[in-house]
């Protein structure tokens, strides 16, 4: 048997946008951002990244594409355990065919630790450091190659509500930089985070729409001076 994950989604993002998607488990959030984030292609229907049909270019090409226009925050984190934060996020870097002198790498691992504020760490093991430690190595890393388009699949979902905040935080500060961000979500407070919401159910787009006005929790501003 054939599991139609998504069927009949059509939808547009443009650069500068911080779309959450939303829908309840199995409804093909996951599936949608493999697409978007050319992991996946779709048996039927066009996607275009970039004005490019994804479907003309190769594997190859795909991966290319990503490498440089793409960076991805999952909810298990996906860190190398037993490699430093400094090996983590220079990653990407070593698998650009553009990459750079010793010299400008480290510096660039620099720059986007103190993004997330963690430089202080860069020669620890990833292994050693917080949850949502970890999670920010993570955005750092998927900043590394600054990239357009974030993709982010529950990022907060491992998190406790401060350090969900605070990744919360720093993606909002990523928007206002430029970067385009998808992030899926199952918390409707980290969801008003966004600026538009795209809601899922069995595979469709069933709302679709701008946040309004975020709920601000009970003693927030508090929570992270
Ligand atoms: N590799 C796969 N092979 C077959 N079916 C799959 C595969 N990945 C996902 N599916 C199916 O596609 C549908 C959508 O799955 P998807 O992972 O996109 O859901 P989701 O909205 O991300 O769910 P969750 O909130 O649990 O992460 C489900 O019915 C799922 O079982
Ligand atoms: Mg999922």
């Amino acid at each position: 048997m054939i599991t139609e994950a998504l069927s009949g989604v059509s939808f547009d993002i443009a650069k500068g946008e911080f779309v959450a998607i939303m829908g309840p488990s199995g409804s093909g959030k996951s599936t949608l951002m493999q697409i978007v984030g050319l992991l996946d292609r779709p048996t039927t229907g066009e996607y275009f990244f970039e004005g490019k049909n994804i479907q003309n270019l190769n594997d190859d090409e795909l991966a290319l594409i990503r490498n440089q226009n793409i960076g991805f925050v999952f909810q298990s984190f996906n860190l190398l355990p037993r490699t430093t934060v400094f090996e983590n996020v220079e990653l990407p870097i070593l698998y650009d065919e553009r990459s750079d002198s010793r010299k400008n790498i480290e510096k660039r691992v620099n720059e986007v630790l103190e993004a997330v504020a963690l430089a202080h760490r860069v020669k620890n093991f990833s292994n050693q450091l917080s949850g949502g430690e970890q999670q920010r190595v993570a955005i750092a890393r998927a900043l590394v190659n600054d990239p357009a388009l974030i993709l982010a699949d529950e990022p907060t979902g491992n998190l406790d509500s401060k350090a969900g905040l605070q990744i919360m935080r720093i993606l909002q500060k990523l928007n206002n930089e430029g970067h385009t961000i998808v992030m899926v979500t199952h918390e409707t407070y980290t969801s008003e985070h966004a600026k538009r919401i795209i809601q899922m159910l069995d595979g469709k787009i069933v709302a679709d729409g701008p946040v309004k006005k975020r709920r601000i929790a009970d003693g927030e501003e508090k929570f992270l001076k």
